[in-house]
């Protein structure tokens, strides 16, 4: 080869890797941010993947940009199940606790989703301890008439970015809520119900703390009695203390009485520098499915699908009950609306297969039916539940769950990627 040969194919590779960072970039982000620099570390080559569905999401059919009008029946049942209150705290618990189905994990129908979270939001609370298991802060609360909930209080105004990596940061307690939500428009009912509560640090913690909760509280500089909590990554000066109403907000999480398994997600990251499999093994899912059965892995691309719409980079195990996943902790959630990290997506593209019920609850709520319920249905317990920037964030993420489907259709054909096995 001639030097000029030489040097010019040197510049064509070089074009070819700027174009890869390029449209890499693109895809995870949509905004740039300020401080805008070619990501030069990331020097390992960016899967052609990324790209494909890139090319996918700005061809995407404007059904996906458009309302789905089969939605309406369906957003008319959510409606009723959660605008409604008012029976007696006493005969929601009993629902609750004699609850068993292999549709969802806690009552739903007929008002039953509202009338859980009002009683969550306003039962009187008698017992308040620590909650250890975990790394996050958390209280478990007993609630008179015996429910438990858990506690995750706020460690962020909703408006607060996350930046850093996926996971940094504390958990989001709104997350935790919208991600209830979420599921359940989605249909995905093997989920706990979650709810914004707002409770009196003197007269609903304190008056009713174990000695174990009172031995972790510390007086801050202002004289406030504050809570550092006790797990993995509780921290003596890392406290929760009242704001000037003396309260605290958090979220309530309806207690787990049941058992379940614990399992590793072959997906998980190994939350240093070091590559894990999946991320350098574009084969991956193969090994995968040697292990884990059809239904297993569609579930965990079920998962994945609800932790890419809220960002939740954080799913290092997951519990299983009934043979289906839980979507217990979900507080990793709404770090920052201006990045997509597309990899939270790597099961469905690695595997390049869902359920055929999940998919058709997808495109039930395009062109912007999923945040407008979300939004409406929070609406009936008085909550914001997130900001604008949120919700847009999670409307231009489900685009790219579209584009997705539609960059393994092209590639396998539809008999290949949709199988008819139950999911969301
Ligand atoms: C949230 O915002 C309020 C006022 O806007 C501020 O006083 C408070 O410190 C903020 N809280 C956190 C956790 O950043
Ligand atoms: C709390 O102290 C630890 C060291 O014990 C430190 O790493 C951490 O950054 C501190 N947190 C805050 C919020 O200052």
């Amino acid at each position: 080869m001639s030097m000029n040969c030489i040097f010019g194919f040197s510049l064509f590779l070089l074009l070819l890797v700027a174009l890869n960072i390029y449209f890499f970039y693109i895809l995870s982000t949509e905004h740039k941010p300020a401080t805008f620099k070619l990501p030069i570390v990331k020097s390992d080559p960016i899967p052609p993947v990324i790209r494909e569905i890139n090319d996918f999401l700005n061809r995407l059919p404007s059904q996906y940009h458009n309302k789905n009008s089969k939605f309406l029946p369906v957003q008319k049942s959510l409606i009723s199940s959660f605008n409604s209150s008012g029976t007696n705290s006493k005969s929601v618990w009993q629902t609750v606790e004699n609850w068993a189905d292999e549709e969802s994990l806690f009552p739903y129908k007929d008002g039953a989703a509202g009338e859980i979270l009002q009683a969550m939001r306003s039962s009187q609370i008698a017992l308040a301890d620590n909650a250890p298991k975990g790394t996050q802060l958390k209280l478990l609360l007993l609630l008179q008439g015996k429910q438990k909930l858990y506690f995750k209080p706020k460690r962020y105004n909703i408006s607060d970015v996350i930046r850093g990596n996926i996971y940094a940061g504390y958990d989001r307690h709104n997350s935790e809520v919208f991600t209830y939500y979420l599921a359940m428009v989605l249909n995905y009912k093997w989920v706990a119900p979650s709810v914004i509560r707002r409770i009196h640090f003197n007269q609903d913690i304190l008056a009713h703390a174990t000695a174990g909760l009172k031995r972790t509280m510390v007086k801050n500089d202002k004289g406030l009695v504050c809570i550092y909590g006790k797990c993995y990554y509780c921290k003596v000066n890392e406290t929760v203390c009242p704001d000037n109403k003396g309260e605290i907000q958090g979220a309530a999480i309806l207690y787990l009485d049941k058992q379940f398994k614990v399992n590793k997600s072959p997906w998980r990251r190994s939350y240093n520098s070091m590559k894990m499999e999946w991320e350098n093994d574009f084969d991956f899912c193969k090994k995968v499915s040697m292990l884990l059965s059809t239904k297993r892995i569609l579930n965990l691309i079920d998962i994945s699908i609800i932790d890419f719409l809220i960002q939740n980079g954080d799913r290092h195990r997951y519990e299983v009950y009934k043979n289906k996943i839980i979507l217990l902790d979900n507080g990793k959630g709404l770090g920052n609306p201006m990045l997509d990290e597309i990899d939270i997506l790597a099961p469905l593209y690695q595997c390049c297969m869902i359920s055929s019920s999940t998919w058709q609850n997808l495109e039930l709520v395009s062109g912007g039916s999923l945040t407008e319920t979300i939004k409406l249905l929070a609406s009936f317990q008085g909550e914001k539940l997130t900001t604008d920037d949120h919700y847009r964030a999670v409307e231009r993420r489900l685009l790219k769950v579209y584009a997705t489907v539609k960059y393994c259709v092209a590639k396998h054909g539809s008999a290949k990627v949709f199988k008819n096995i139950d999911g969301i």
